[in-house]
């Protein structure tokens, strides 16, 4: 049987040369926030996937959570990622930016002056988080969000992905997956508002469909894309009652907005808990767009996976860090390098753009 995998796929208006995606990973190398040399060097290096998700990257002073992560809200940041974007394109890849507000997942020593820790309910994180001024912290508990604020926050997206298109962004990507502020939304562990934005499955979703169709209306819908766990365990998200349902309702909606795709993280070959296969199923169901999957994949699962039509692109994470051309050892079937996870977010080029290129 030919290779899937290694094919072309028109994702809306734009080709892509395979269907190997780079999946988003925050590498903490942006002082300052500010997208840099050896950031648009590294994302070059690994330009021979399809499509390459940027790092989760903050639409807002709020949303910069963690050490050294970048922001897309001012004009520095988006001249920085314009370098990285360039550098992509040089190369024939496309690349979209993942926007990720890290909403609780976050502590003040990392933000700057004047910005807030912020979730829909004051529930804090358990354990620590990484400081450079006074490394392990405790979380701290956030403040619930106004309904001012969650106004001004989907208005930083819109902001934030507008910035994206001048910077040279072929698309964004909303962080929905992994703990971050849309699934501490959509997780009623996470949100006990009374208000619209809590309780109900309609409830929980309305902050990812608002901001899905405020920033597909700024950019067009075939330039947006969402990341969504159902099940994951990653910062503190909890197992409830309905999740298919919340999902399902989800994909349903923003099928409705005619998104580019649905990524759907799976991380139990990480450890995390067991996905189940009906959430998955329900999702490619009820959306009409691409469906990304991601987790633990080698090439025979991805061709299996892409032929059984569970989805239409595979993402990979930890071996684009360690194998810059990933795609072309896939396709030799040559032997792959582990990465090293001391180097995963720590500053500068070490475990970073050294790795060997061939
Ligand atoms: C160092 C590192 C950083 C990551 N950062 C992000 C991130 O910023 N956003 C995100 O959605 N997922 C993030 N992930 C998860 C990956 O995108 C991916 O889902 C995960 O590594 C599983 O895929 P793999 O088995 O191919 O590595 C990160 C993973 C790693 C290893």
């Amino acid at each position: 049987m030919s290779s899937l995998l290694f094919s072309e796929y028109n994702l809306g208006s734009i080709k892509l040369k395979n269907r190997i995606v780079m999946a988003p990973m925050t590498r903490s190398r942006a002082i300052n926030n500010i997208p840099n040399d050896i950031m648009a060097e590294y994302y070059k290096q690994r330009s021979g996937a399809g499509l390459i998700i940027t790092e989760g990257t903050s639409p807002s002073p709020n949303g910069l959570g963690y050490a050294r992560i970048p922001g897309l809200f001012n004009n520095e940041q988006a001249k920085g990622w314009h370098k990285v974007t360039d550098a992509v394109h040089s190369e024939g890849s496309h690349i979209f930016v993942q926007l990720m507000h890290t909403g609780r997942v976050s502590h003040p020593l990392n933000l700057p002056d004047g910005a807030k820790v912020l979730a829909p309910s004051a529930i804090g994180l358990k354990g620590e988080t990484w400081t450079d001024q006074k490394q392990l912290q405790h979380y701290p508990v956030p403040q619930e969000m106004t309904l001012d604020e969650i106004k001004s926050t989907i208005e930083e997206y819109v902001h934030s992905a507008k910035l994206a298109v001048e910077a040279g962004f072929d698309g964004v990507e909303l962080h929905g997956a992994n703990g971050y502020l849309i699934e501490q939304f959509i997780n009623p562990t996470a949100n006990q508002r009374s208000d619209n934005y809590g309780g109900s499955p309609e409830n929980r979703i309305r902050f990812a469909v608002e901001v899905a169709k405020k920033v597909a209306d700024a950019i067009g819908p075939d330039r947006l894309g969402i990341r969504v766990s159902p099940y994951g365990a990653a910062n503190d998200m909890a197992e409830y009652d309905g999740i298919e349902e919340t999902y399902a309702l989800l994909a349903r909606e923003l099928s409705k907005l005619n998104l580019a795709y649905m990524h759907i993280v799976d991380h139990s070959a990480m450890g995390a808990p067991k996905v189940n296969p009906a959430v998955k199923a329900l999702i490619r169901e009820n959306f009409t767009g691409t469906i990304i999957l991601a987790g633990g994949y080698d090439v025979q699962r991805a061709e299996r996976d892409l032929q059984d039509k569970k989805g239409d692109l595979i993402a990979i994470g930890r071996l684009f860090i360690s194998n810059p051309n990933l795609v072309v050892k896939l396709q030799k079937n040559e032997q792959l390098v582990e990465a090293d996870k001391n180097t995963f977010y720590s500053p500068g080029e070490k475990g970073y753009t050294d790795y060997p290129l061939n």
